[in-house]
């Protein structure tokens, strides 16, 4: 190790040590004194920045914002800002995600999982869209741009007919999604009751292995020392 990298490596034993120390006598003086000891870091966030960030949609509609779009607007919006990755049709350009189709190919042995033929909640739509894109450019996109995408997506995959069809904060939940029942709470606990039901075996569980009856080096698996291949 040269000079330099030991000096290097010193002070950093050293750096550690100074605030092993400090990190002690801080320990003490909160245990000393009568108010816990505060980090007094940041400060609170405001209303508008907690807004900013809570825009989840629920399945259930919750955090929709108000809002509406059609389907005729929407293809609109798709041929200038997301076709030229999604394809026209939401077919996918190259490698970039498929949008559309896949329905009935679920139990096929290469399932085509779109946002029609997979997707339980349109709510994932929205959310998705009106956080992640257009791929690059996200977050660019007004709620009525989203609502307009999202009536289209639903065109594409033939969920909804009409191009005329207005998708808004109202009727959005009353948009059910193909595949929606295949999807169900996890009831492992009831399902696979029998199967976890007795008590895990916590101590003395297994005999000690009575006895070792072959080496793997007995059967040339492992390549003994010298004689083993050159490994670069
Ligand atoms: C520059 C290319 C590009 C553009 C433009 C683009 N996307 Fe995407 N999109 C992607 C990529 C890449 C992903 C996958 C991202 C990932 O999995 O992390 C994606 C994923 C998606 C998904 C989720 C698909 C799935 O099944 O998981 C949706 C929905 C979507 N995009 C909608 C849109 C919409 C609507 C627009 C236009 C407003 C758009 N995208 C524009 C590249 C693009």
């Amino acid at each position: 190790m040269s000079r330099s990298v030991k000096l290097f490596f010193a002070s950093f034993i050293v750096f550690g040590f100074l605030l092993s120390v400090e990190s002690y006598a801080q320990q003490i003086a909160a245990r000393d004194s009568k108010t816990p000891a505060k980090l007094n870091l940041g400060r609170a966030a405001l209303p508008e920045e907690i807004k900013a960030w809570d825009t989840d949609v629920r399945a259930d509609g919750k955090g929709l914002p108000p809002g509406k779009g059609t389907v005729k607007q929407g293809d609109e919006l798709f041929q200038a800002q997301c076709a030229a990755c999604h394809g026209e049709f939401g077919q996918g350009v190259g490698r970039w995600p498929v949008l559309a189709g896949g329905l009935d190919s679920l139990k096929a042995d290469r399932p085509d999982k779109t946002i029609g033929s997979f997707w339980p909640d349109l709510s994932t739509v929205f959310d998705y869209i009106k956080r992640a894109m257009p791929y690059g450019n996200a977050q660019s996109l007004s709620n009525d741009d989203v609502y307009a995408l999202t009536a289209y997506l639903l065109s594409m995959n033939d969920i909804v007919k009409d191009e005329n069809f207005e998708l808004n904060d109202k009727n959005f939940t009353s948009i059910k999604m193909p595949n929606a029942s295949a999807f169900f709470e996890d009831d492992r606990d009831v399902a696979e009751k029998s199967f976890w039901g007795h008590e895990p075996c916590m101590k003395n569980c297994k005999p000690a292995v009575p006895k070792v009856t072959g080496r793997a080096i007995s059967v040339d698996v492992t390549p003994n020392g010298k004689s083993g291949p050159k490994v670069d």
